[in-house]
């Protein structure tokens, strides 16, 4: 997780204006890496607070914020949260889901204080246990390829969910899928006015990628997964332990910015669908959804994908153009 940590510290001192100002709290801590990383790499923090229930993990973690100004670790059942409403930043990172710290970790968390939250409940969250992303999460699921992205989305409609419960909401201000897990950082703010950004998806009414069986999706978070403005001042921190790899991630991620529409499409979903021999390579048909006057971004969630604010009819027509002659014997047939 090493890479995750420095993202961590990225958006940490992208996001802090005053040095020393801020008060943190790692919810589920472990041995305090993450938390110590960012009281010492940002310049940003007065005090850590971490809280730790297994006694062996509170063992190291004693030992590690031991002489470091500012932490103090506590070891209790972190679902009591050590102060109500006092962190400008609240860092979660359990094993699995994160909806039995949430609703203390964000009672916790002042207005105008960011929220963390990882989620590595992915078989849950991207729809390989449906039945449970309903009982858990209120939420169904998309199922397959866009599966960890509708669950990133699920993750960020809980949050906001929450939030409401104490007259409040949250913006997403850098959201992310990476390997098995997603990981959301929001800020905590008043009500806001305007659209909701949480709502179903009803694929009789969807125009955009499909998103398999099912005649009904969600809720999910459909707004925007980050801030253009604090993307544009992350940068790998100097202590990053995968420089490189923070800064090819961050360069994908604004750029993805750009198109908030949710979810994406694929060469090679797209071929199998519309029955072309071979997917259209990923970059003409960014390329030709440009030139015909729409926005196509590449995404950090899968090597391939492109995000498009083109609706379905026009991507499909676009992809055949590309790969007209390739239709295959069994699609000319069918047409
Ligand atoms: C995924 S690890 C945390 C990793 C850490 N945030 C990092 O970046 O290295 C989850 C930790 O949560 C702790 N934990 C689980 N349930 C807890 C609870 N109810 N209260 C406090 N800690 C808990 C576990 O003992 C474990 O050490």
């Amino acid at each position: 997780m090493g890479w995750d940590r420095d993202v961590g510290v990225a958006f940490a001192r992208a996001w802090a204006r005053e040095p020393r100002s801020l008060t943190g709290w790692e919810v589920t801590a472990a041995t305090g890496i993450r938390g110590l990383r960012l009281l010492g790499e940002t310049g940003a923090f007065s005090t850590f607070t971490f809280t730790e229930a297994n006694d062996a993990a509170f063992a190291v973690l004693s030992a590690n914020v031991e002489g470091r100004a500012g932490a103090l670790a506590v070891h209790t059942d972190a679902r009591d949260p050590p102060a109500p409403g006092s962190f400008d930043y609240v860092d979660l990172d359990p094993y699995g889901s994160p909806l039995p710290f949430l609703a203390g970790a964000l009672r916790a968390t002042r207005t105008g204080g960011i929220l963390a939250v990882t989620a590595t409940d992915l078989s849950v969250l991207a729809g390989a246990q449906p039945a449970a992303t309903e009982r858990r999460y209120g939420a169904v699921p998309v199922r397959g390829r866009l599966g960890p992205e509708g669950g990133l989305r699920i993750l960020l409609m809980s949050l906001a969910v929450e939030a409401r419960r104490t007259d409040r909401a949250v913006r997403p201000l850098l959201a992310y899928v990476r390997g098995h897990y997603v990981r959301a950082y929001v800020g905590v703010c008043p009500p806001t006015e305007g659209p909701d950004p949480i709502g179903s998806i009803e694929t009789d009414r969807w125009t955009g990628p499909p998103l398999g069986a099912g005649s009904h999706h969600g809720p999910f978070w459909l707004g925007s997964l980050g801030d253009r403005g604090l993307a544009a001042r992350m940068v790998p921190p100097p202590g990053a332990s995968a420089p490189a790899e923070v800064a090819r991630f961050l360069d994908r991620y604004r750029e993805e910015l750009t198109v908030p529409q949710p979810f994406y499409y694929e060469p090679n979903s797209l071929a199998h669908r519309l029955g072309l021999v071979r997917p259209p390579a990923v970059e003409p048909l960014r390329r030709a959804l440009v030139d015909a006057g729409f926005r196509a971004v590449r995404t950090h969630v899968r090597p391939e994908g492109l995000r498009t604010d083109a609706p379905r009819s026009e991507v499909d027509r676009v992809a055949r153009s590309i790969g007209g002659a390739d239709q295959s014997q069994n699609a000319r047939v069918r047409a």
